[in-house]
């Protein structure tokens, strides 16, 4: 169930037909993302045109990806399924339990003796379910999927927000809650709305200090955290055809932090050629038998605005580099005289304490080898390095040839610790403190996708800024924010003035990939023998119970939290050390809301009990609602839930008696999430009534039992003066989703229909 070029055979066998019936029915030339969606539409050929933005449908995508952390909970679900083995190639990825901390050699045999318990468990159902096993230190999710599963065309959907990285060879790959990959799994379809179409139409070329990652955080910057809401992004152009495949891999995974559905690339010479390069000359060979259909059809990007619902166009030519952020990842500024006057006007710490590079959105042997040339000029040019260098390689088999091409030791001869092929840093497995939250404040640069406040180390005050590999190294070996390696000069050991030549590189390894042992364990042929242990009284693993319908009477209901401002999935439900409870329910349930603002007193883990007037922590005002019986309310602002795919951003609410999330506007895969989980995810129709929710607010549903799609429900909100508000509250559950919500969850769904 690894690889399978047969299985790739066959959707380019009825890709041609399929795609050939789409464009019938749709009645024009197809975009590639549309002729993906409609060639792995479960129900086979197409027979309808969908309505981009507003269609549900049934898809049947060709692989599945798990990463430990979210593995833990979507496995946990399917156990529940009551299927022998998956119903399609899928892989479980060790990446995320591996703290950075004294390099990898120590940090991993540390994760494997700290984490064993829920290593041990991940492999055994691995083997009995057939699903692919990537040990611990084989690699990050996303760099091991392109070097081994992505294929042009293909459909695939991953428990991980940056499963999209996969776009960069061509697929629509999409970020999923663990209950979607549990659909998918079961053999059952998986459903989602028709998306948007964006276009971005790249022209010129990239040259000297600009990269691929230049790209999305300009991206970003248009669009901003939301604005690919719902939509595919389609990158095409003569500057598509000059990057290489695993730039084109940076820019795709970055398109989760615009909120898009996905991104993706039409199949070019880029692609055959890591195909190639990564001992997949058949898939390569086949890919170029149905070339045709692995791109647009010429008349789309001739004229994209007539195909696609926005175009956005960027010169590469005129391109510059980029440092993003702090503290969200579309806030951008180039490098050197704007970043010199932002960083003083806002006053971020001007010194560079860090230079991070790695990561699955930049960890590719490309982006190892432009990096260590600018660190080999250090060494060259008498530079010391400013700030400290932390490598993680993305996945061993970069690693072995990064390390036989001498790469790696560069970076070593500066220093620089090399962290384990893992996330590392980039999920906050980073032991850069005893005491993150009483750190100073500071400035680190790293190569990663998010930046949002304690995401790499826990300190609020660290300000992260993101920026390309070649970027990163040069501000980590000036030591400074404000530092333009295309214009400031260094002073070397010998006092002498230098400057730091443009980056080179290897789009790939002159000499080939190589790689001895790369961490990989197929499953049994039969797994029914094999046993799947889950002790007792274990604190990282529980089994699941189901949930009970919360039903069509919710009266009473108290206010938890009023959420200000940013609330994100790690806002909702933390990463770092509340990893290690990523498969026991009720222990990671502790951390649950802990990083909301509270609205009323701009505090996080700090809310009224209204049963006492005392304030406390959310998890445990939240015990204190579900011991007396009384459902919850969380409220929150626009995109809510923006960030990472966990589920567990919802099944914690869920678990913990929350009844509904009411916000403004939600990120797409939440809003799934808590679909999923049986719970209300709902919408004010009137923005403007966020204001009117009071910290000592009873709610009442007052037509729940007439739960419709395309119908509003509406709210009694009763304030503690005994005034009363009615609030319309819209929502975008369709037919099969009311029947999750009914049954408590998708999951007693999936049971009952196998029973
Ligand atoms: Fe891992 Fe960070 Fe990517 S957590 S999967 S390296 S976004």
């Amino acid at each position: 169930m690894a690889f399978d070029i047969d299985m790739i055979k066959k959707v380019y066998t009825s890709m041609a037909e399929r795609v050939d019936a789409a464009r019938k029915i749709v009645g024009k030339p197809l975009t590639l993302s549309e002729k993906i969606l409609y060639s792995h539409l479960w129900d086979g050929t197409p027979n309808k045109a969908f309505t981009r933005g507003k269609d549900y449908v049934d898809f049947a995508p060709d692989r599945v990806a798990c990463q430990d952390a979210t593995a833990q909970m979507a496995l946990l679900q399917f156990m529940q399924a009551g299927k022998p083995k998956v119903a399609v190639p899928t892989t479980v990825h060790c990446d995320h339990l591996i703290q950075a901390k004294s390099g990898a050699e120590v940090d991993l045999k540390h994760a494997n003796n700290t984490s064993s318990e829920v290593f041990n468990f991940l492999e055994s159902v691995s083997n009995k379910y057939g699903i692919g096993f990537w040990k611990p230190g084989a690699g990050i999710i996303h760099q091991v999927v392109l070097e081994n599963y992505a294929f042009p065309g293909g459909m695939m959907i991953g428990t991980d927000s940056h499963t999209v990285n996969a776009g960069g060879l061509g697929m629509v790959a999409i970020g999923v809650g663990g209950a979607d990959a549990v659909d998918v799994m079961a053999g059952m379809p998986w459903e989602l709305k028709f998306p948007k179409l964006i276009g971005v139409r790249l022209t010129g070329k990239l040259s000297g200090w600009t990269a691929p990652k230049d790209v999305i955080l300009k991206v970003a910057e248009i669009l901003t955290v939301k604005g690919g809401t719902g939509a595919i992004v389609e990158y095409f152009g003569p500057g598509a055809l000059s990057m290489s495949c695993t730039g084109k891999g940076t820019i795709c995974n970055m398109g989760a932090e615009i909120g898009a559905t996905t991104s993706t690339f039409g199949y070019d010479d880029s692609m055959e050629r890591y195909l190639r390069a990564t001992d997949r000359a058949d898939v390569a060979d086949e890919a170029n038998k149905i070339k045709s259909y692995l791109t647009a059809d010429a008349e789309v990007y001739d004229n994209p605005e007539q195909y696609f619902d926005q175009v956005i166009d960027i010169n590469l030519s005129e391109l510059g580099p980029l440092l993003n952020g702090p503290f969200t990842p579309d806030l951008s500024t180039t490098v050197g005289k704007e970043m010199t006057n932002k960083a003083k006007d806002n006053d971020w710490p001007m010194q560079v304490e860090w230079g991070l590079i790695g990561s699955c959105t930049n960890s590719s042997y490309e982006d190892l080898s432009r990096a260590s040339s600018i660190a080999q000029q250090a060494l060259d040019k008498g530079l010391k390095t400013k700030a400290e260098f932390g490598i993680n390689p993305g996945s061993e088999q970069v690693r072995y040839t990064a390390e036989r091409d001498g790469i790696l030791q560069v970076f070593e001869k500066l220093d620089a610790k090399i962290f384990t092929n893992a996330c590392g840093p980039c999920i906050g497995q980073w032991a850069r403190y005893s005491d993150p939250k009483n750190a100073p404040k500071n400035s680190i640069v790293h190569s990663f996708n998010r930046n949002f406040a304690k995401r790499a180390d826990g300190n609020p005050n660290t300000h992260a800024f993101v920026a390309s590999p070649e970027i990163t190294a040069a501000i980590a070996i000036a030591g400074r924010l404000d530092f333009n390696p295309m214009t400031d000069t260094l002073i070397n050991e010998n006092g002498e003035e230098v400057m730091l030549d443009e980056p080179t590189g290897w789009e790939l390894p002159p000499k080939g990939f190589d790689v001895k042992e790369n961490g990989y364990l197929e499953p049994v042929e039969d797994g029914s023998g094999v046993e799947v242990k889950v002790a007792e009284d274990s604190e990282r693993l529980e089994l699941l119970t189901p949930f009970t319908p919360i039903g069509d009477t919710i009266k009473g209901a108290k206010l938890l939290i009023k959420a200000y401002g940013k609330c994100t999935t790690d806002h909702i439900s933390m990463a770092g050390p509340w990893l290690r409870y990523r498969g026991h329910l009720d222990n990671i349930s502790n951390n649950t809301l802990i990083g909301a603002v509270n609205a009323f007193n701009k505090q996080t883990n700090f809310v009224k009990n209204q049963f006492t007037g005392d304030y406390g922590g959310v998890p445990d005002t939240q015990r204190e609602y579900k011991k007396n019986g009384v459902w919850t309310v969380v409220v929150g602002d626009h995109n809510y839930g923006e960030g990472s795919s966990r589920e567990h951003a919802a099944m914690q609410p869920r678990h913990l008696g929350v009844a509904a999330v009411i916000v403004k506007s939600f990120a797409r895969i939440h809003e799934t999430n808590l679909k999923k989980q049986g719970m209300l995810g709902l919408t004010f129709a009137n923005e403007a009534d966020y204001d009117l929710i009071q910290e000592d607010d009873t709610f009442n549903f007052l037509d729940l039992n007439e739960f419709a799609p395309d119908k509003s429900l509406h709210m009694e909100v009763v304030h503690s003066d005994g005034s009363k508000d009615i609030i319309e509250l819209n929502h975008t559950y369709n037919k099969a989703q009311i029947e999750w919500y009914k049954e408590g969850s998708a999951l007693n769904l999936i049971k009952k229909q196998n029973a």
